[in-house]
């Protein structure tokens, strides 16, 4: 019989793998980090009608549900992604999740605006390409520009062009969950240690974004690009931890970087293919226990 279900677009993937990883991005940030990104806001908001925020990448909105309760009341939110499909995503979800948590949620074209006793938030989307930061007003009369999982996609030319425009625009920068190449995985396989030097030297490839990407360098590399700009900075870690509770984000994980691997090496395939199935196996047992490495930022102009 004929397979008659529609394969799922890449961006509806996307927004898949991006629903699995949103509670445990949520949980690996740093409060530290947090804590003086929300103290800069303080000080720069303080006679500001409303919180004015800019999220790059902002994918499904995964990290503007983690800082809208966080941040002041009066927010004014510009998400901006490439992708007409996750900002529609982004909007639904931030409805039902708003309701969920006993706000009013009004969504139209584009935008969503949430109130509630404690909280009046305006959501404005904006479809566009960042492979240049250049040639518009997005970062004008921004308080806070932000971003999850985007940094290592990015190149270091990127990072500092990022960082200038942070600077002139006076705004701090939260920049969270950038993979930074550490990662173990138990129990231990002979193939773990050529499966993450082959994913990470991947993670080095043009991912669209300006050249080729700082992949694993880069959380380091954009701490230099805001130092250099003036900013104050914080880092600390946000490693994923993932354990036999989290089965399919390791599926999910393992294979993607089964693939990686296999693509920056093709010769290697006959290693690669029976290593995944030996860590799906110790998943399927539960038995698989993941640590991945991330760093988060922030920076602030003294
Ligand atoms: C790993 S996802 C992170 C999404 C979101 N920030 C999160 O934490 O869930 C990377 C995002 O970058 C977006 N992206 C990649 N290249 C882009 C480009 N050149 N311009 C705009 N968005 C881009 C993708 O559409 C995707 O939403």
């Amino acid at each position: 019989m004929t397979d008659m279900t529609t394969p799922a677009s890449p961006d509806e993937s996307l927004s898949s793998w991006l629903r699995l990883r949103e509670p445990v991005d949520h949980a690996s940030r740093s409060v530290r980090v947090l804590e003086a990104t929300l103290a800069a806001v303080a000080r720069l908001a303080a006679d500001a009608p409303s919180v004015r925020v800019l999220d790059l990448a902002t994918g499904a909105g995964s990290n503007l549900r983690y800082l809208i309760e966080r941040l002041p009341a009066a927010q004014e939110w510009l998400v901006v992604d490439r992708s007409p499909v996750l900002l529609r995503h982004l909007l639904e979800r931030t409805a039902a999740w708003g309701q969920a948590r006993g706000y009013e949620a009004a969504l139209s074209e584009g935008h969503l605006w949430l109130s509630g006793p404690s909280l009046q938030c305006d959501i404005r989307t904006c479809e566009r390409d960042l492979t240049t930061l250049d040639g518009d007003n997005l970062f004008d009369g921004r308080h806070l520009v932000t971003a999850s999982a985007l940094l290592d996609l990015v190149s270091v030319s990127w990072l500092r062009n990022l960082a200038g425009r942070c600077r002139d625009a006076g705004a701090a920068a939260l920049f969270t969950i950038t993979y930074d190449g550490r990662t173990t995985s138990c129990p231990e396989e002979p193939e773990d240690a050529l499966v993450l030097e082959l994913f990470n030297r991947h993670q080095h490839t043009d991912k669209g974004l300006d050249g080729d990407a700082a992949g694993p360098d880069s959380a380091e590399a954009a701490r230099r690009a805001f130092a250099d700009a003036g900013f104050e900075t914080c880092t600390d870690t946000s490693d994923w931890v993932l354990d036999a509770s989290h089965p399919a984000l390791q599926r999910e994980l393992i294979a993607g970087w089964a693939h990686a691997a296999i693509e920056t090496d093709p010769e290697q395939a006959d290693v690669i293919s029976p290593w995944l199935t030996r860590r799906l196996l110790h998943v399927k047992a539960g038995e698989s226990a993941v640590r991945v490495g991330h760093q988060d930022l922030a920076a602030w102009l003294p």
